[in-house]
C-alpha cells in the first residue's frame, strides 16, 4: 500500500532536509567509527572542535561571510538576543538610545525587551498604517543619528512580511533579527553589522542561536550581562566559556554541508522564489482565498492567507491535516492560514497544497 507523502508547513521548529536527518540517524550511536556518539563527546576535545570549526567554515562559505565578521554559536534562542543586543551594544553612553523598526509581532517583542535597557526610538511603525498590510518603507523612517544601533526584523514570521532588501542606515550600525529568513537568500554584508537567528527554521534545533557580528562591534557589555551571554567572552573563548550546544551545532553543520552540496545560496534562493511565487499566484488567481499583504512586503518564507469564507478555516485546516498537509494554522495573533516554506520544503509540497486548496474551494464554492 502506498500512502500520500506528508508535508510539514510548521513555522518553527520546522522541517529539516530529510537527508540530514538520515545522516544524523546513521551516525547517532557511533560517530565516524569512534565507538561513541556526538552526544557523548567532550566539547574541549579535538573531535568536537573539528565539528565546530567545520560548521563555522561551511557557514562562512555558504553565506560568503566576510573575514571581519565573527560567527558565534549562542544559546537561549532569538528571544534572548532581544536583551543581549542592547546589553552588548549600548556601550557606556549615559543616556543610551536605539532605533527600532516596528513591523510586526516579533519586532514589537524585541522593542518591549529593549525598553528595559535604553530609550527606544521607534523610527517607523506599520501599526500606524491603514489599508493593506505592509512593512515601513525606509524613506519614511525617522532615525536618530545618535542611536547606538538600528534594529529590524527582516522577516515577520507571524504576519508573513519580509524586507526585500536591507536598508542603508549610514553610520548607525544595522542589527537584524533574521530568525525566519536566515540562509534563504544572499546577504548584503556591506549594510549589515549584526545578524542573529534562532536555529529552528533554516538551521537546526531550537535553542541554538547564531550571531554574526562585525568585529569592531565586539566590546565590553553592560556590567550586569551574564558572562555566558557576553559577545566578547563568547568570541574570545572561541565558544568554550561554557558547554556549547554540541549536538545542535553538529546538526547545523550537517545542514550547511547539505546546502553546499545542493548548489549553495543561489540554488536555495531560486527554489524559494519558485515556491512562494507559485503559492501567491494561486491565492491571487482564486476567488476563494486572499492574501492581506501588499505584494512588495510579502514573505517568501511564511505565506499567510485567509479564506473569503472565514467560517470554513477550521474545516480547511482539519482536512488539510488529514490529507498530510500539516501545521498550516496561522499564528494565534493573526488567525487564517500560514504555509511556511523554509528551505527544506520541496516544490512538490507547495504543489500538493495548491491542489488541496483548489479542491477545497470547488467543494465549498457555494459558501461565498
Ligand atoms: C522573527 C522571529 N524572531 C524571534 C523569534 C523567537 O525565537 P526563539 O523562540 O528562538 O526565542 C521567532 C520565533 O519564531 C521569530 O520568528
Amino acid at each position: 500500500m502506498t500512502s500520500a507523502p506528508i508535508y510539514n508547513f510548521a513555522a518553527g521548529p520546522a522541517m529539516m532536509p530529510p537527508e540530514v536527518l538520515q545522516r544524523a540517524q546513521a551516525e547517532q550511536l557511533d560517530w565516524q567509527q569512534r565507538g561513541y556518539s556526538v552526544w557523548e563527546m567532550p566539547f574541549t576535545g579535538s573531535e568536537f572542535q573539528q565539528i565546530a570549526d567545520q560548521t563555522r567554515q561551511d557557514l562562512r562559505e555558504l553565506l560568503q561571510v566576510p573575514d571581519q565578521f565573527r560567527i558565534l554559536f549562542m544559546q537561549g534562542g532569538a528571544s534572548a538576543q532581544f536583551s543581549l543586543v542592547p546589553l552588548n551594544l549600548l556601550g557606556e553612553h549615559p543616556a543610551p538610545c536605539a532605533d527600532y523598526i516596528a513591523g510586526g509581532h516579533w519586532s514589537r517583542k524585541a522593542i518591549r525587551e529593549a525598553r528595559r535597557y535604553c530609550r527606544v526610538n521607534v523610527a517607523a511603525d506599520n501599526g500606524d498604517y491603514s489599508g493593506p498590510v505592509r512593512l515601513p518603507n525606509p524613506d519614511e523612517w525617522q532615525l536618530d543619528p545618535g542611536a547606538a544601533y538600528c534594529h529590524l526584523t527582516s522577516n515577520e514570521t507571524a504576519e508573513g512580511l519580509q524586507f526585500a532588501e536591507l536598508p542603508d542606515t549610514g553610520s548607525v550600525p544595522l542589527v537584524v533579527d533574521m530568525t525566519s529568513d536566515f540562509l534563504s537568500r544572499p546577504l548584503d554584508f556591506s549594510r549589515l553589522d549584526l545578524a542573529y537567528a534562532g536555529a529552528q527554521k533554516n538551521i537546526g534545533p531550537a535553542g541554538l542561536t547564531l550571531v554574526l557580528i562585525r568585529d569592531s562591534l565586539i566590546r565590553e557589555p553592560l556590567p550586569a550581562t551574564p558572562s555566558a551571554f557576553s559577545y566578547k567572552v563568547v568570541n574570545d573563548s572561541h565558544g568554550r566559556f561554557n558547554t556549547p550546544l554540541t549536538y545542535a551545532i553538529y546538526l547545523a553543520g550537517l545542514v550547511f554541508r547539505h546546502w553546499l552540496q545542493q548548489g549553495g545560496l543561489p540554488a536555495i534562493q531560486y527554489l524559494n522564489r519558485r515556491k512562494s511565487t507559485r503559492l501567491y499566484q494561486a491565492i491571487d488567481d482564486s476567488e476563494f482565498y486572499h492574501c492581506p499583504v501588499e505584494p512588495q512586503s510579502r514573505s517568501r518564507m511564511n505565506v499567510c492567507f485567509q479564506l473569503d469564507a472565514p467560517q470554513l478555516t477550521a474545516r480547511f485546516l482539519a482536512q488539510a491535516q488529514a490529507a498530510g498537509l500539516l501545521n498550516l494554522a496561522g499564528h494565534p495573533a493573526c488567525g487564517g492560514v500560514r504555509a511556511s516554506l523554509y528551505n527544506a520544503m520541496p516544490l512538490a509540497g507547495v504543489e500538493a497544497l495548491i491542489d488541496f486548496m483548489h479542491s477545497f474551494a470547488r467543494e465549498h464554492a457555494d459558501a461565498i
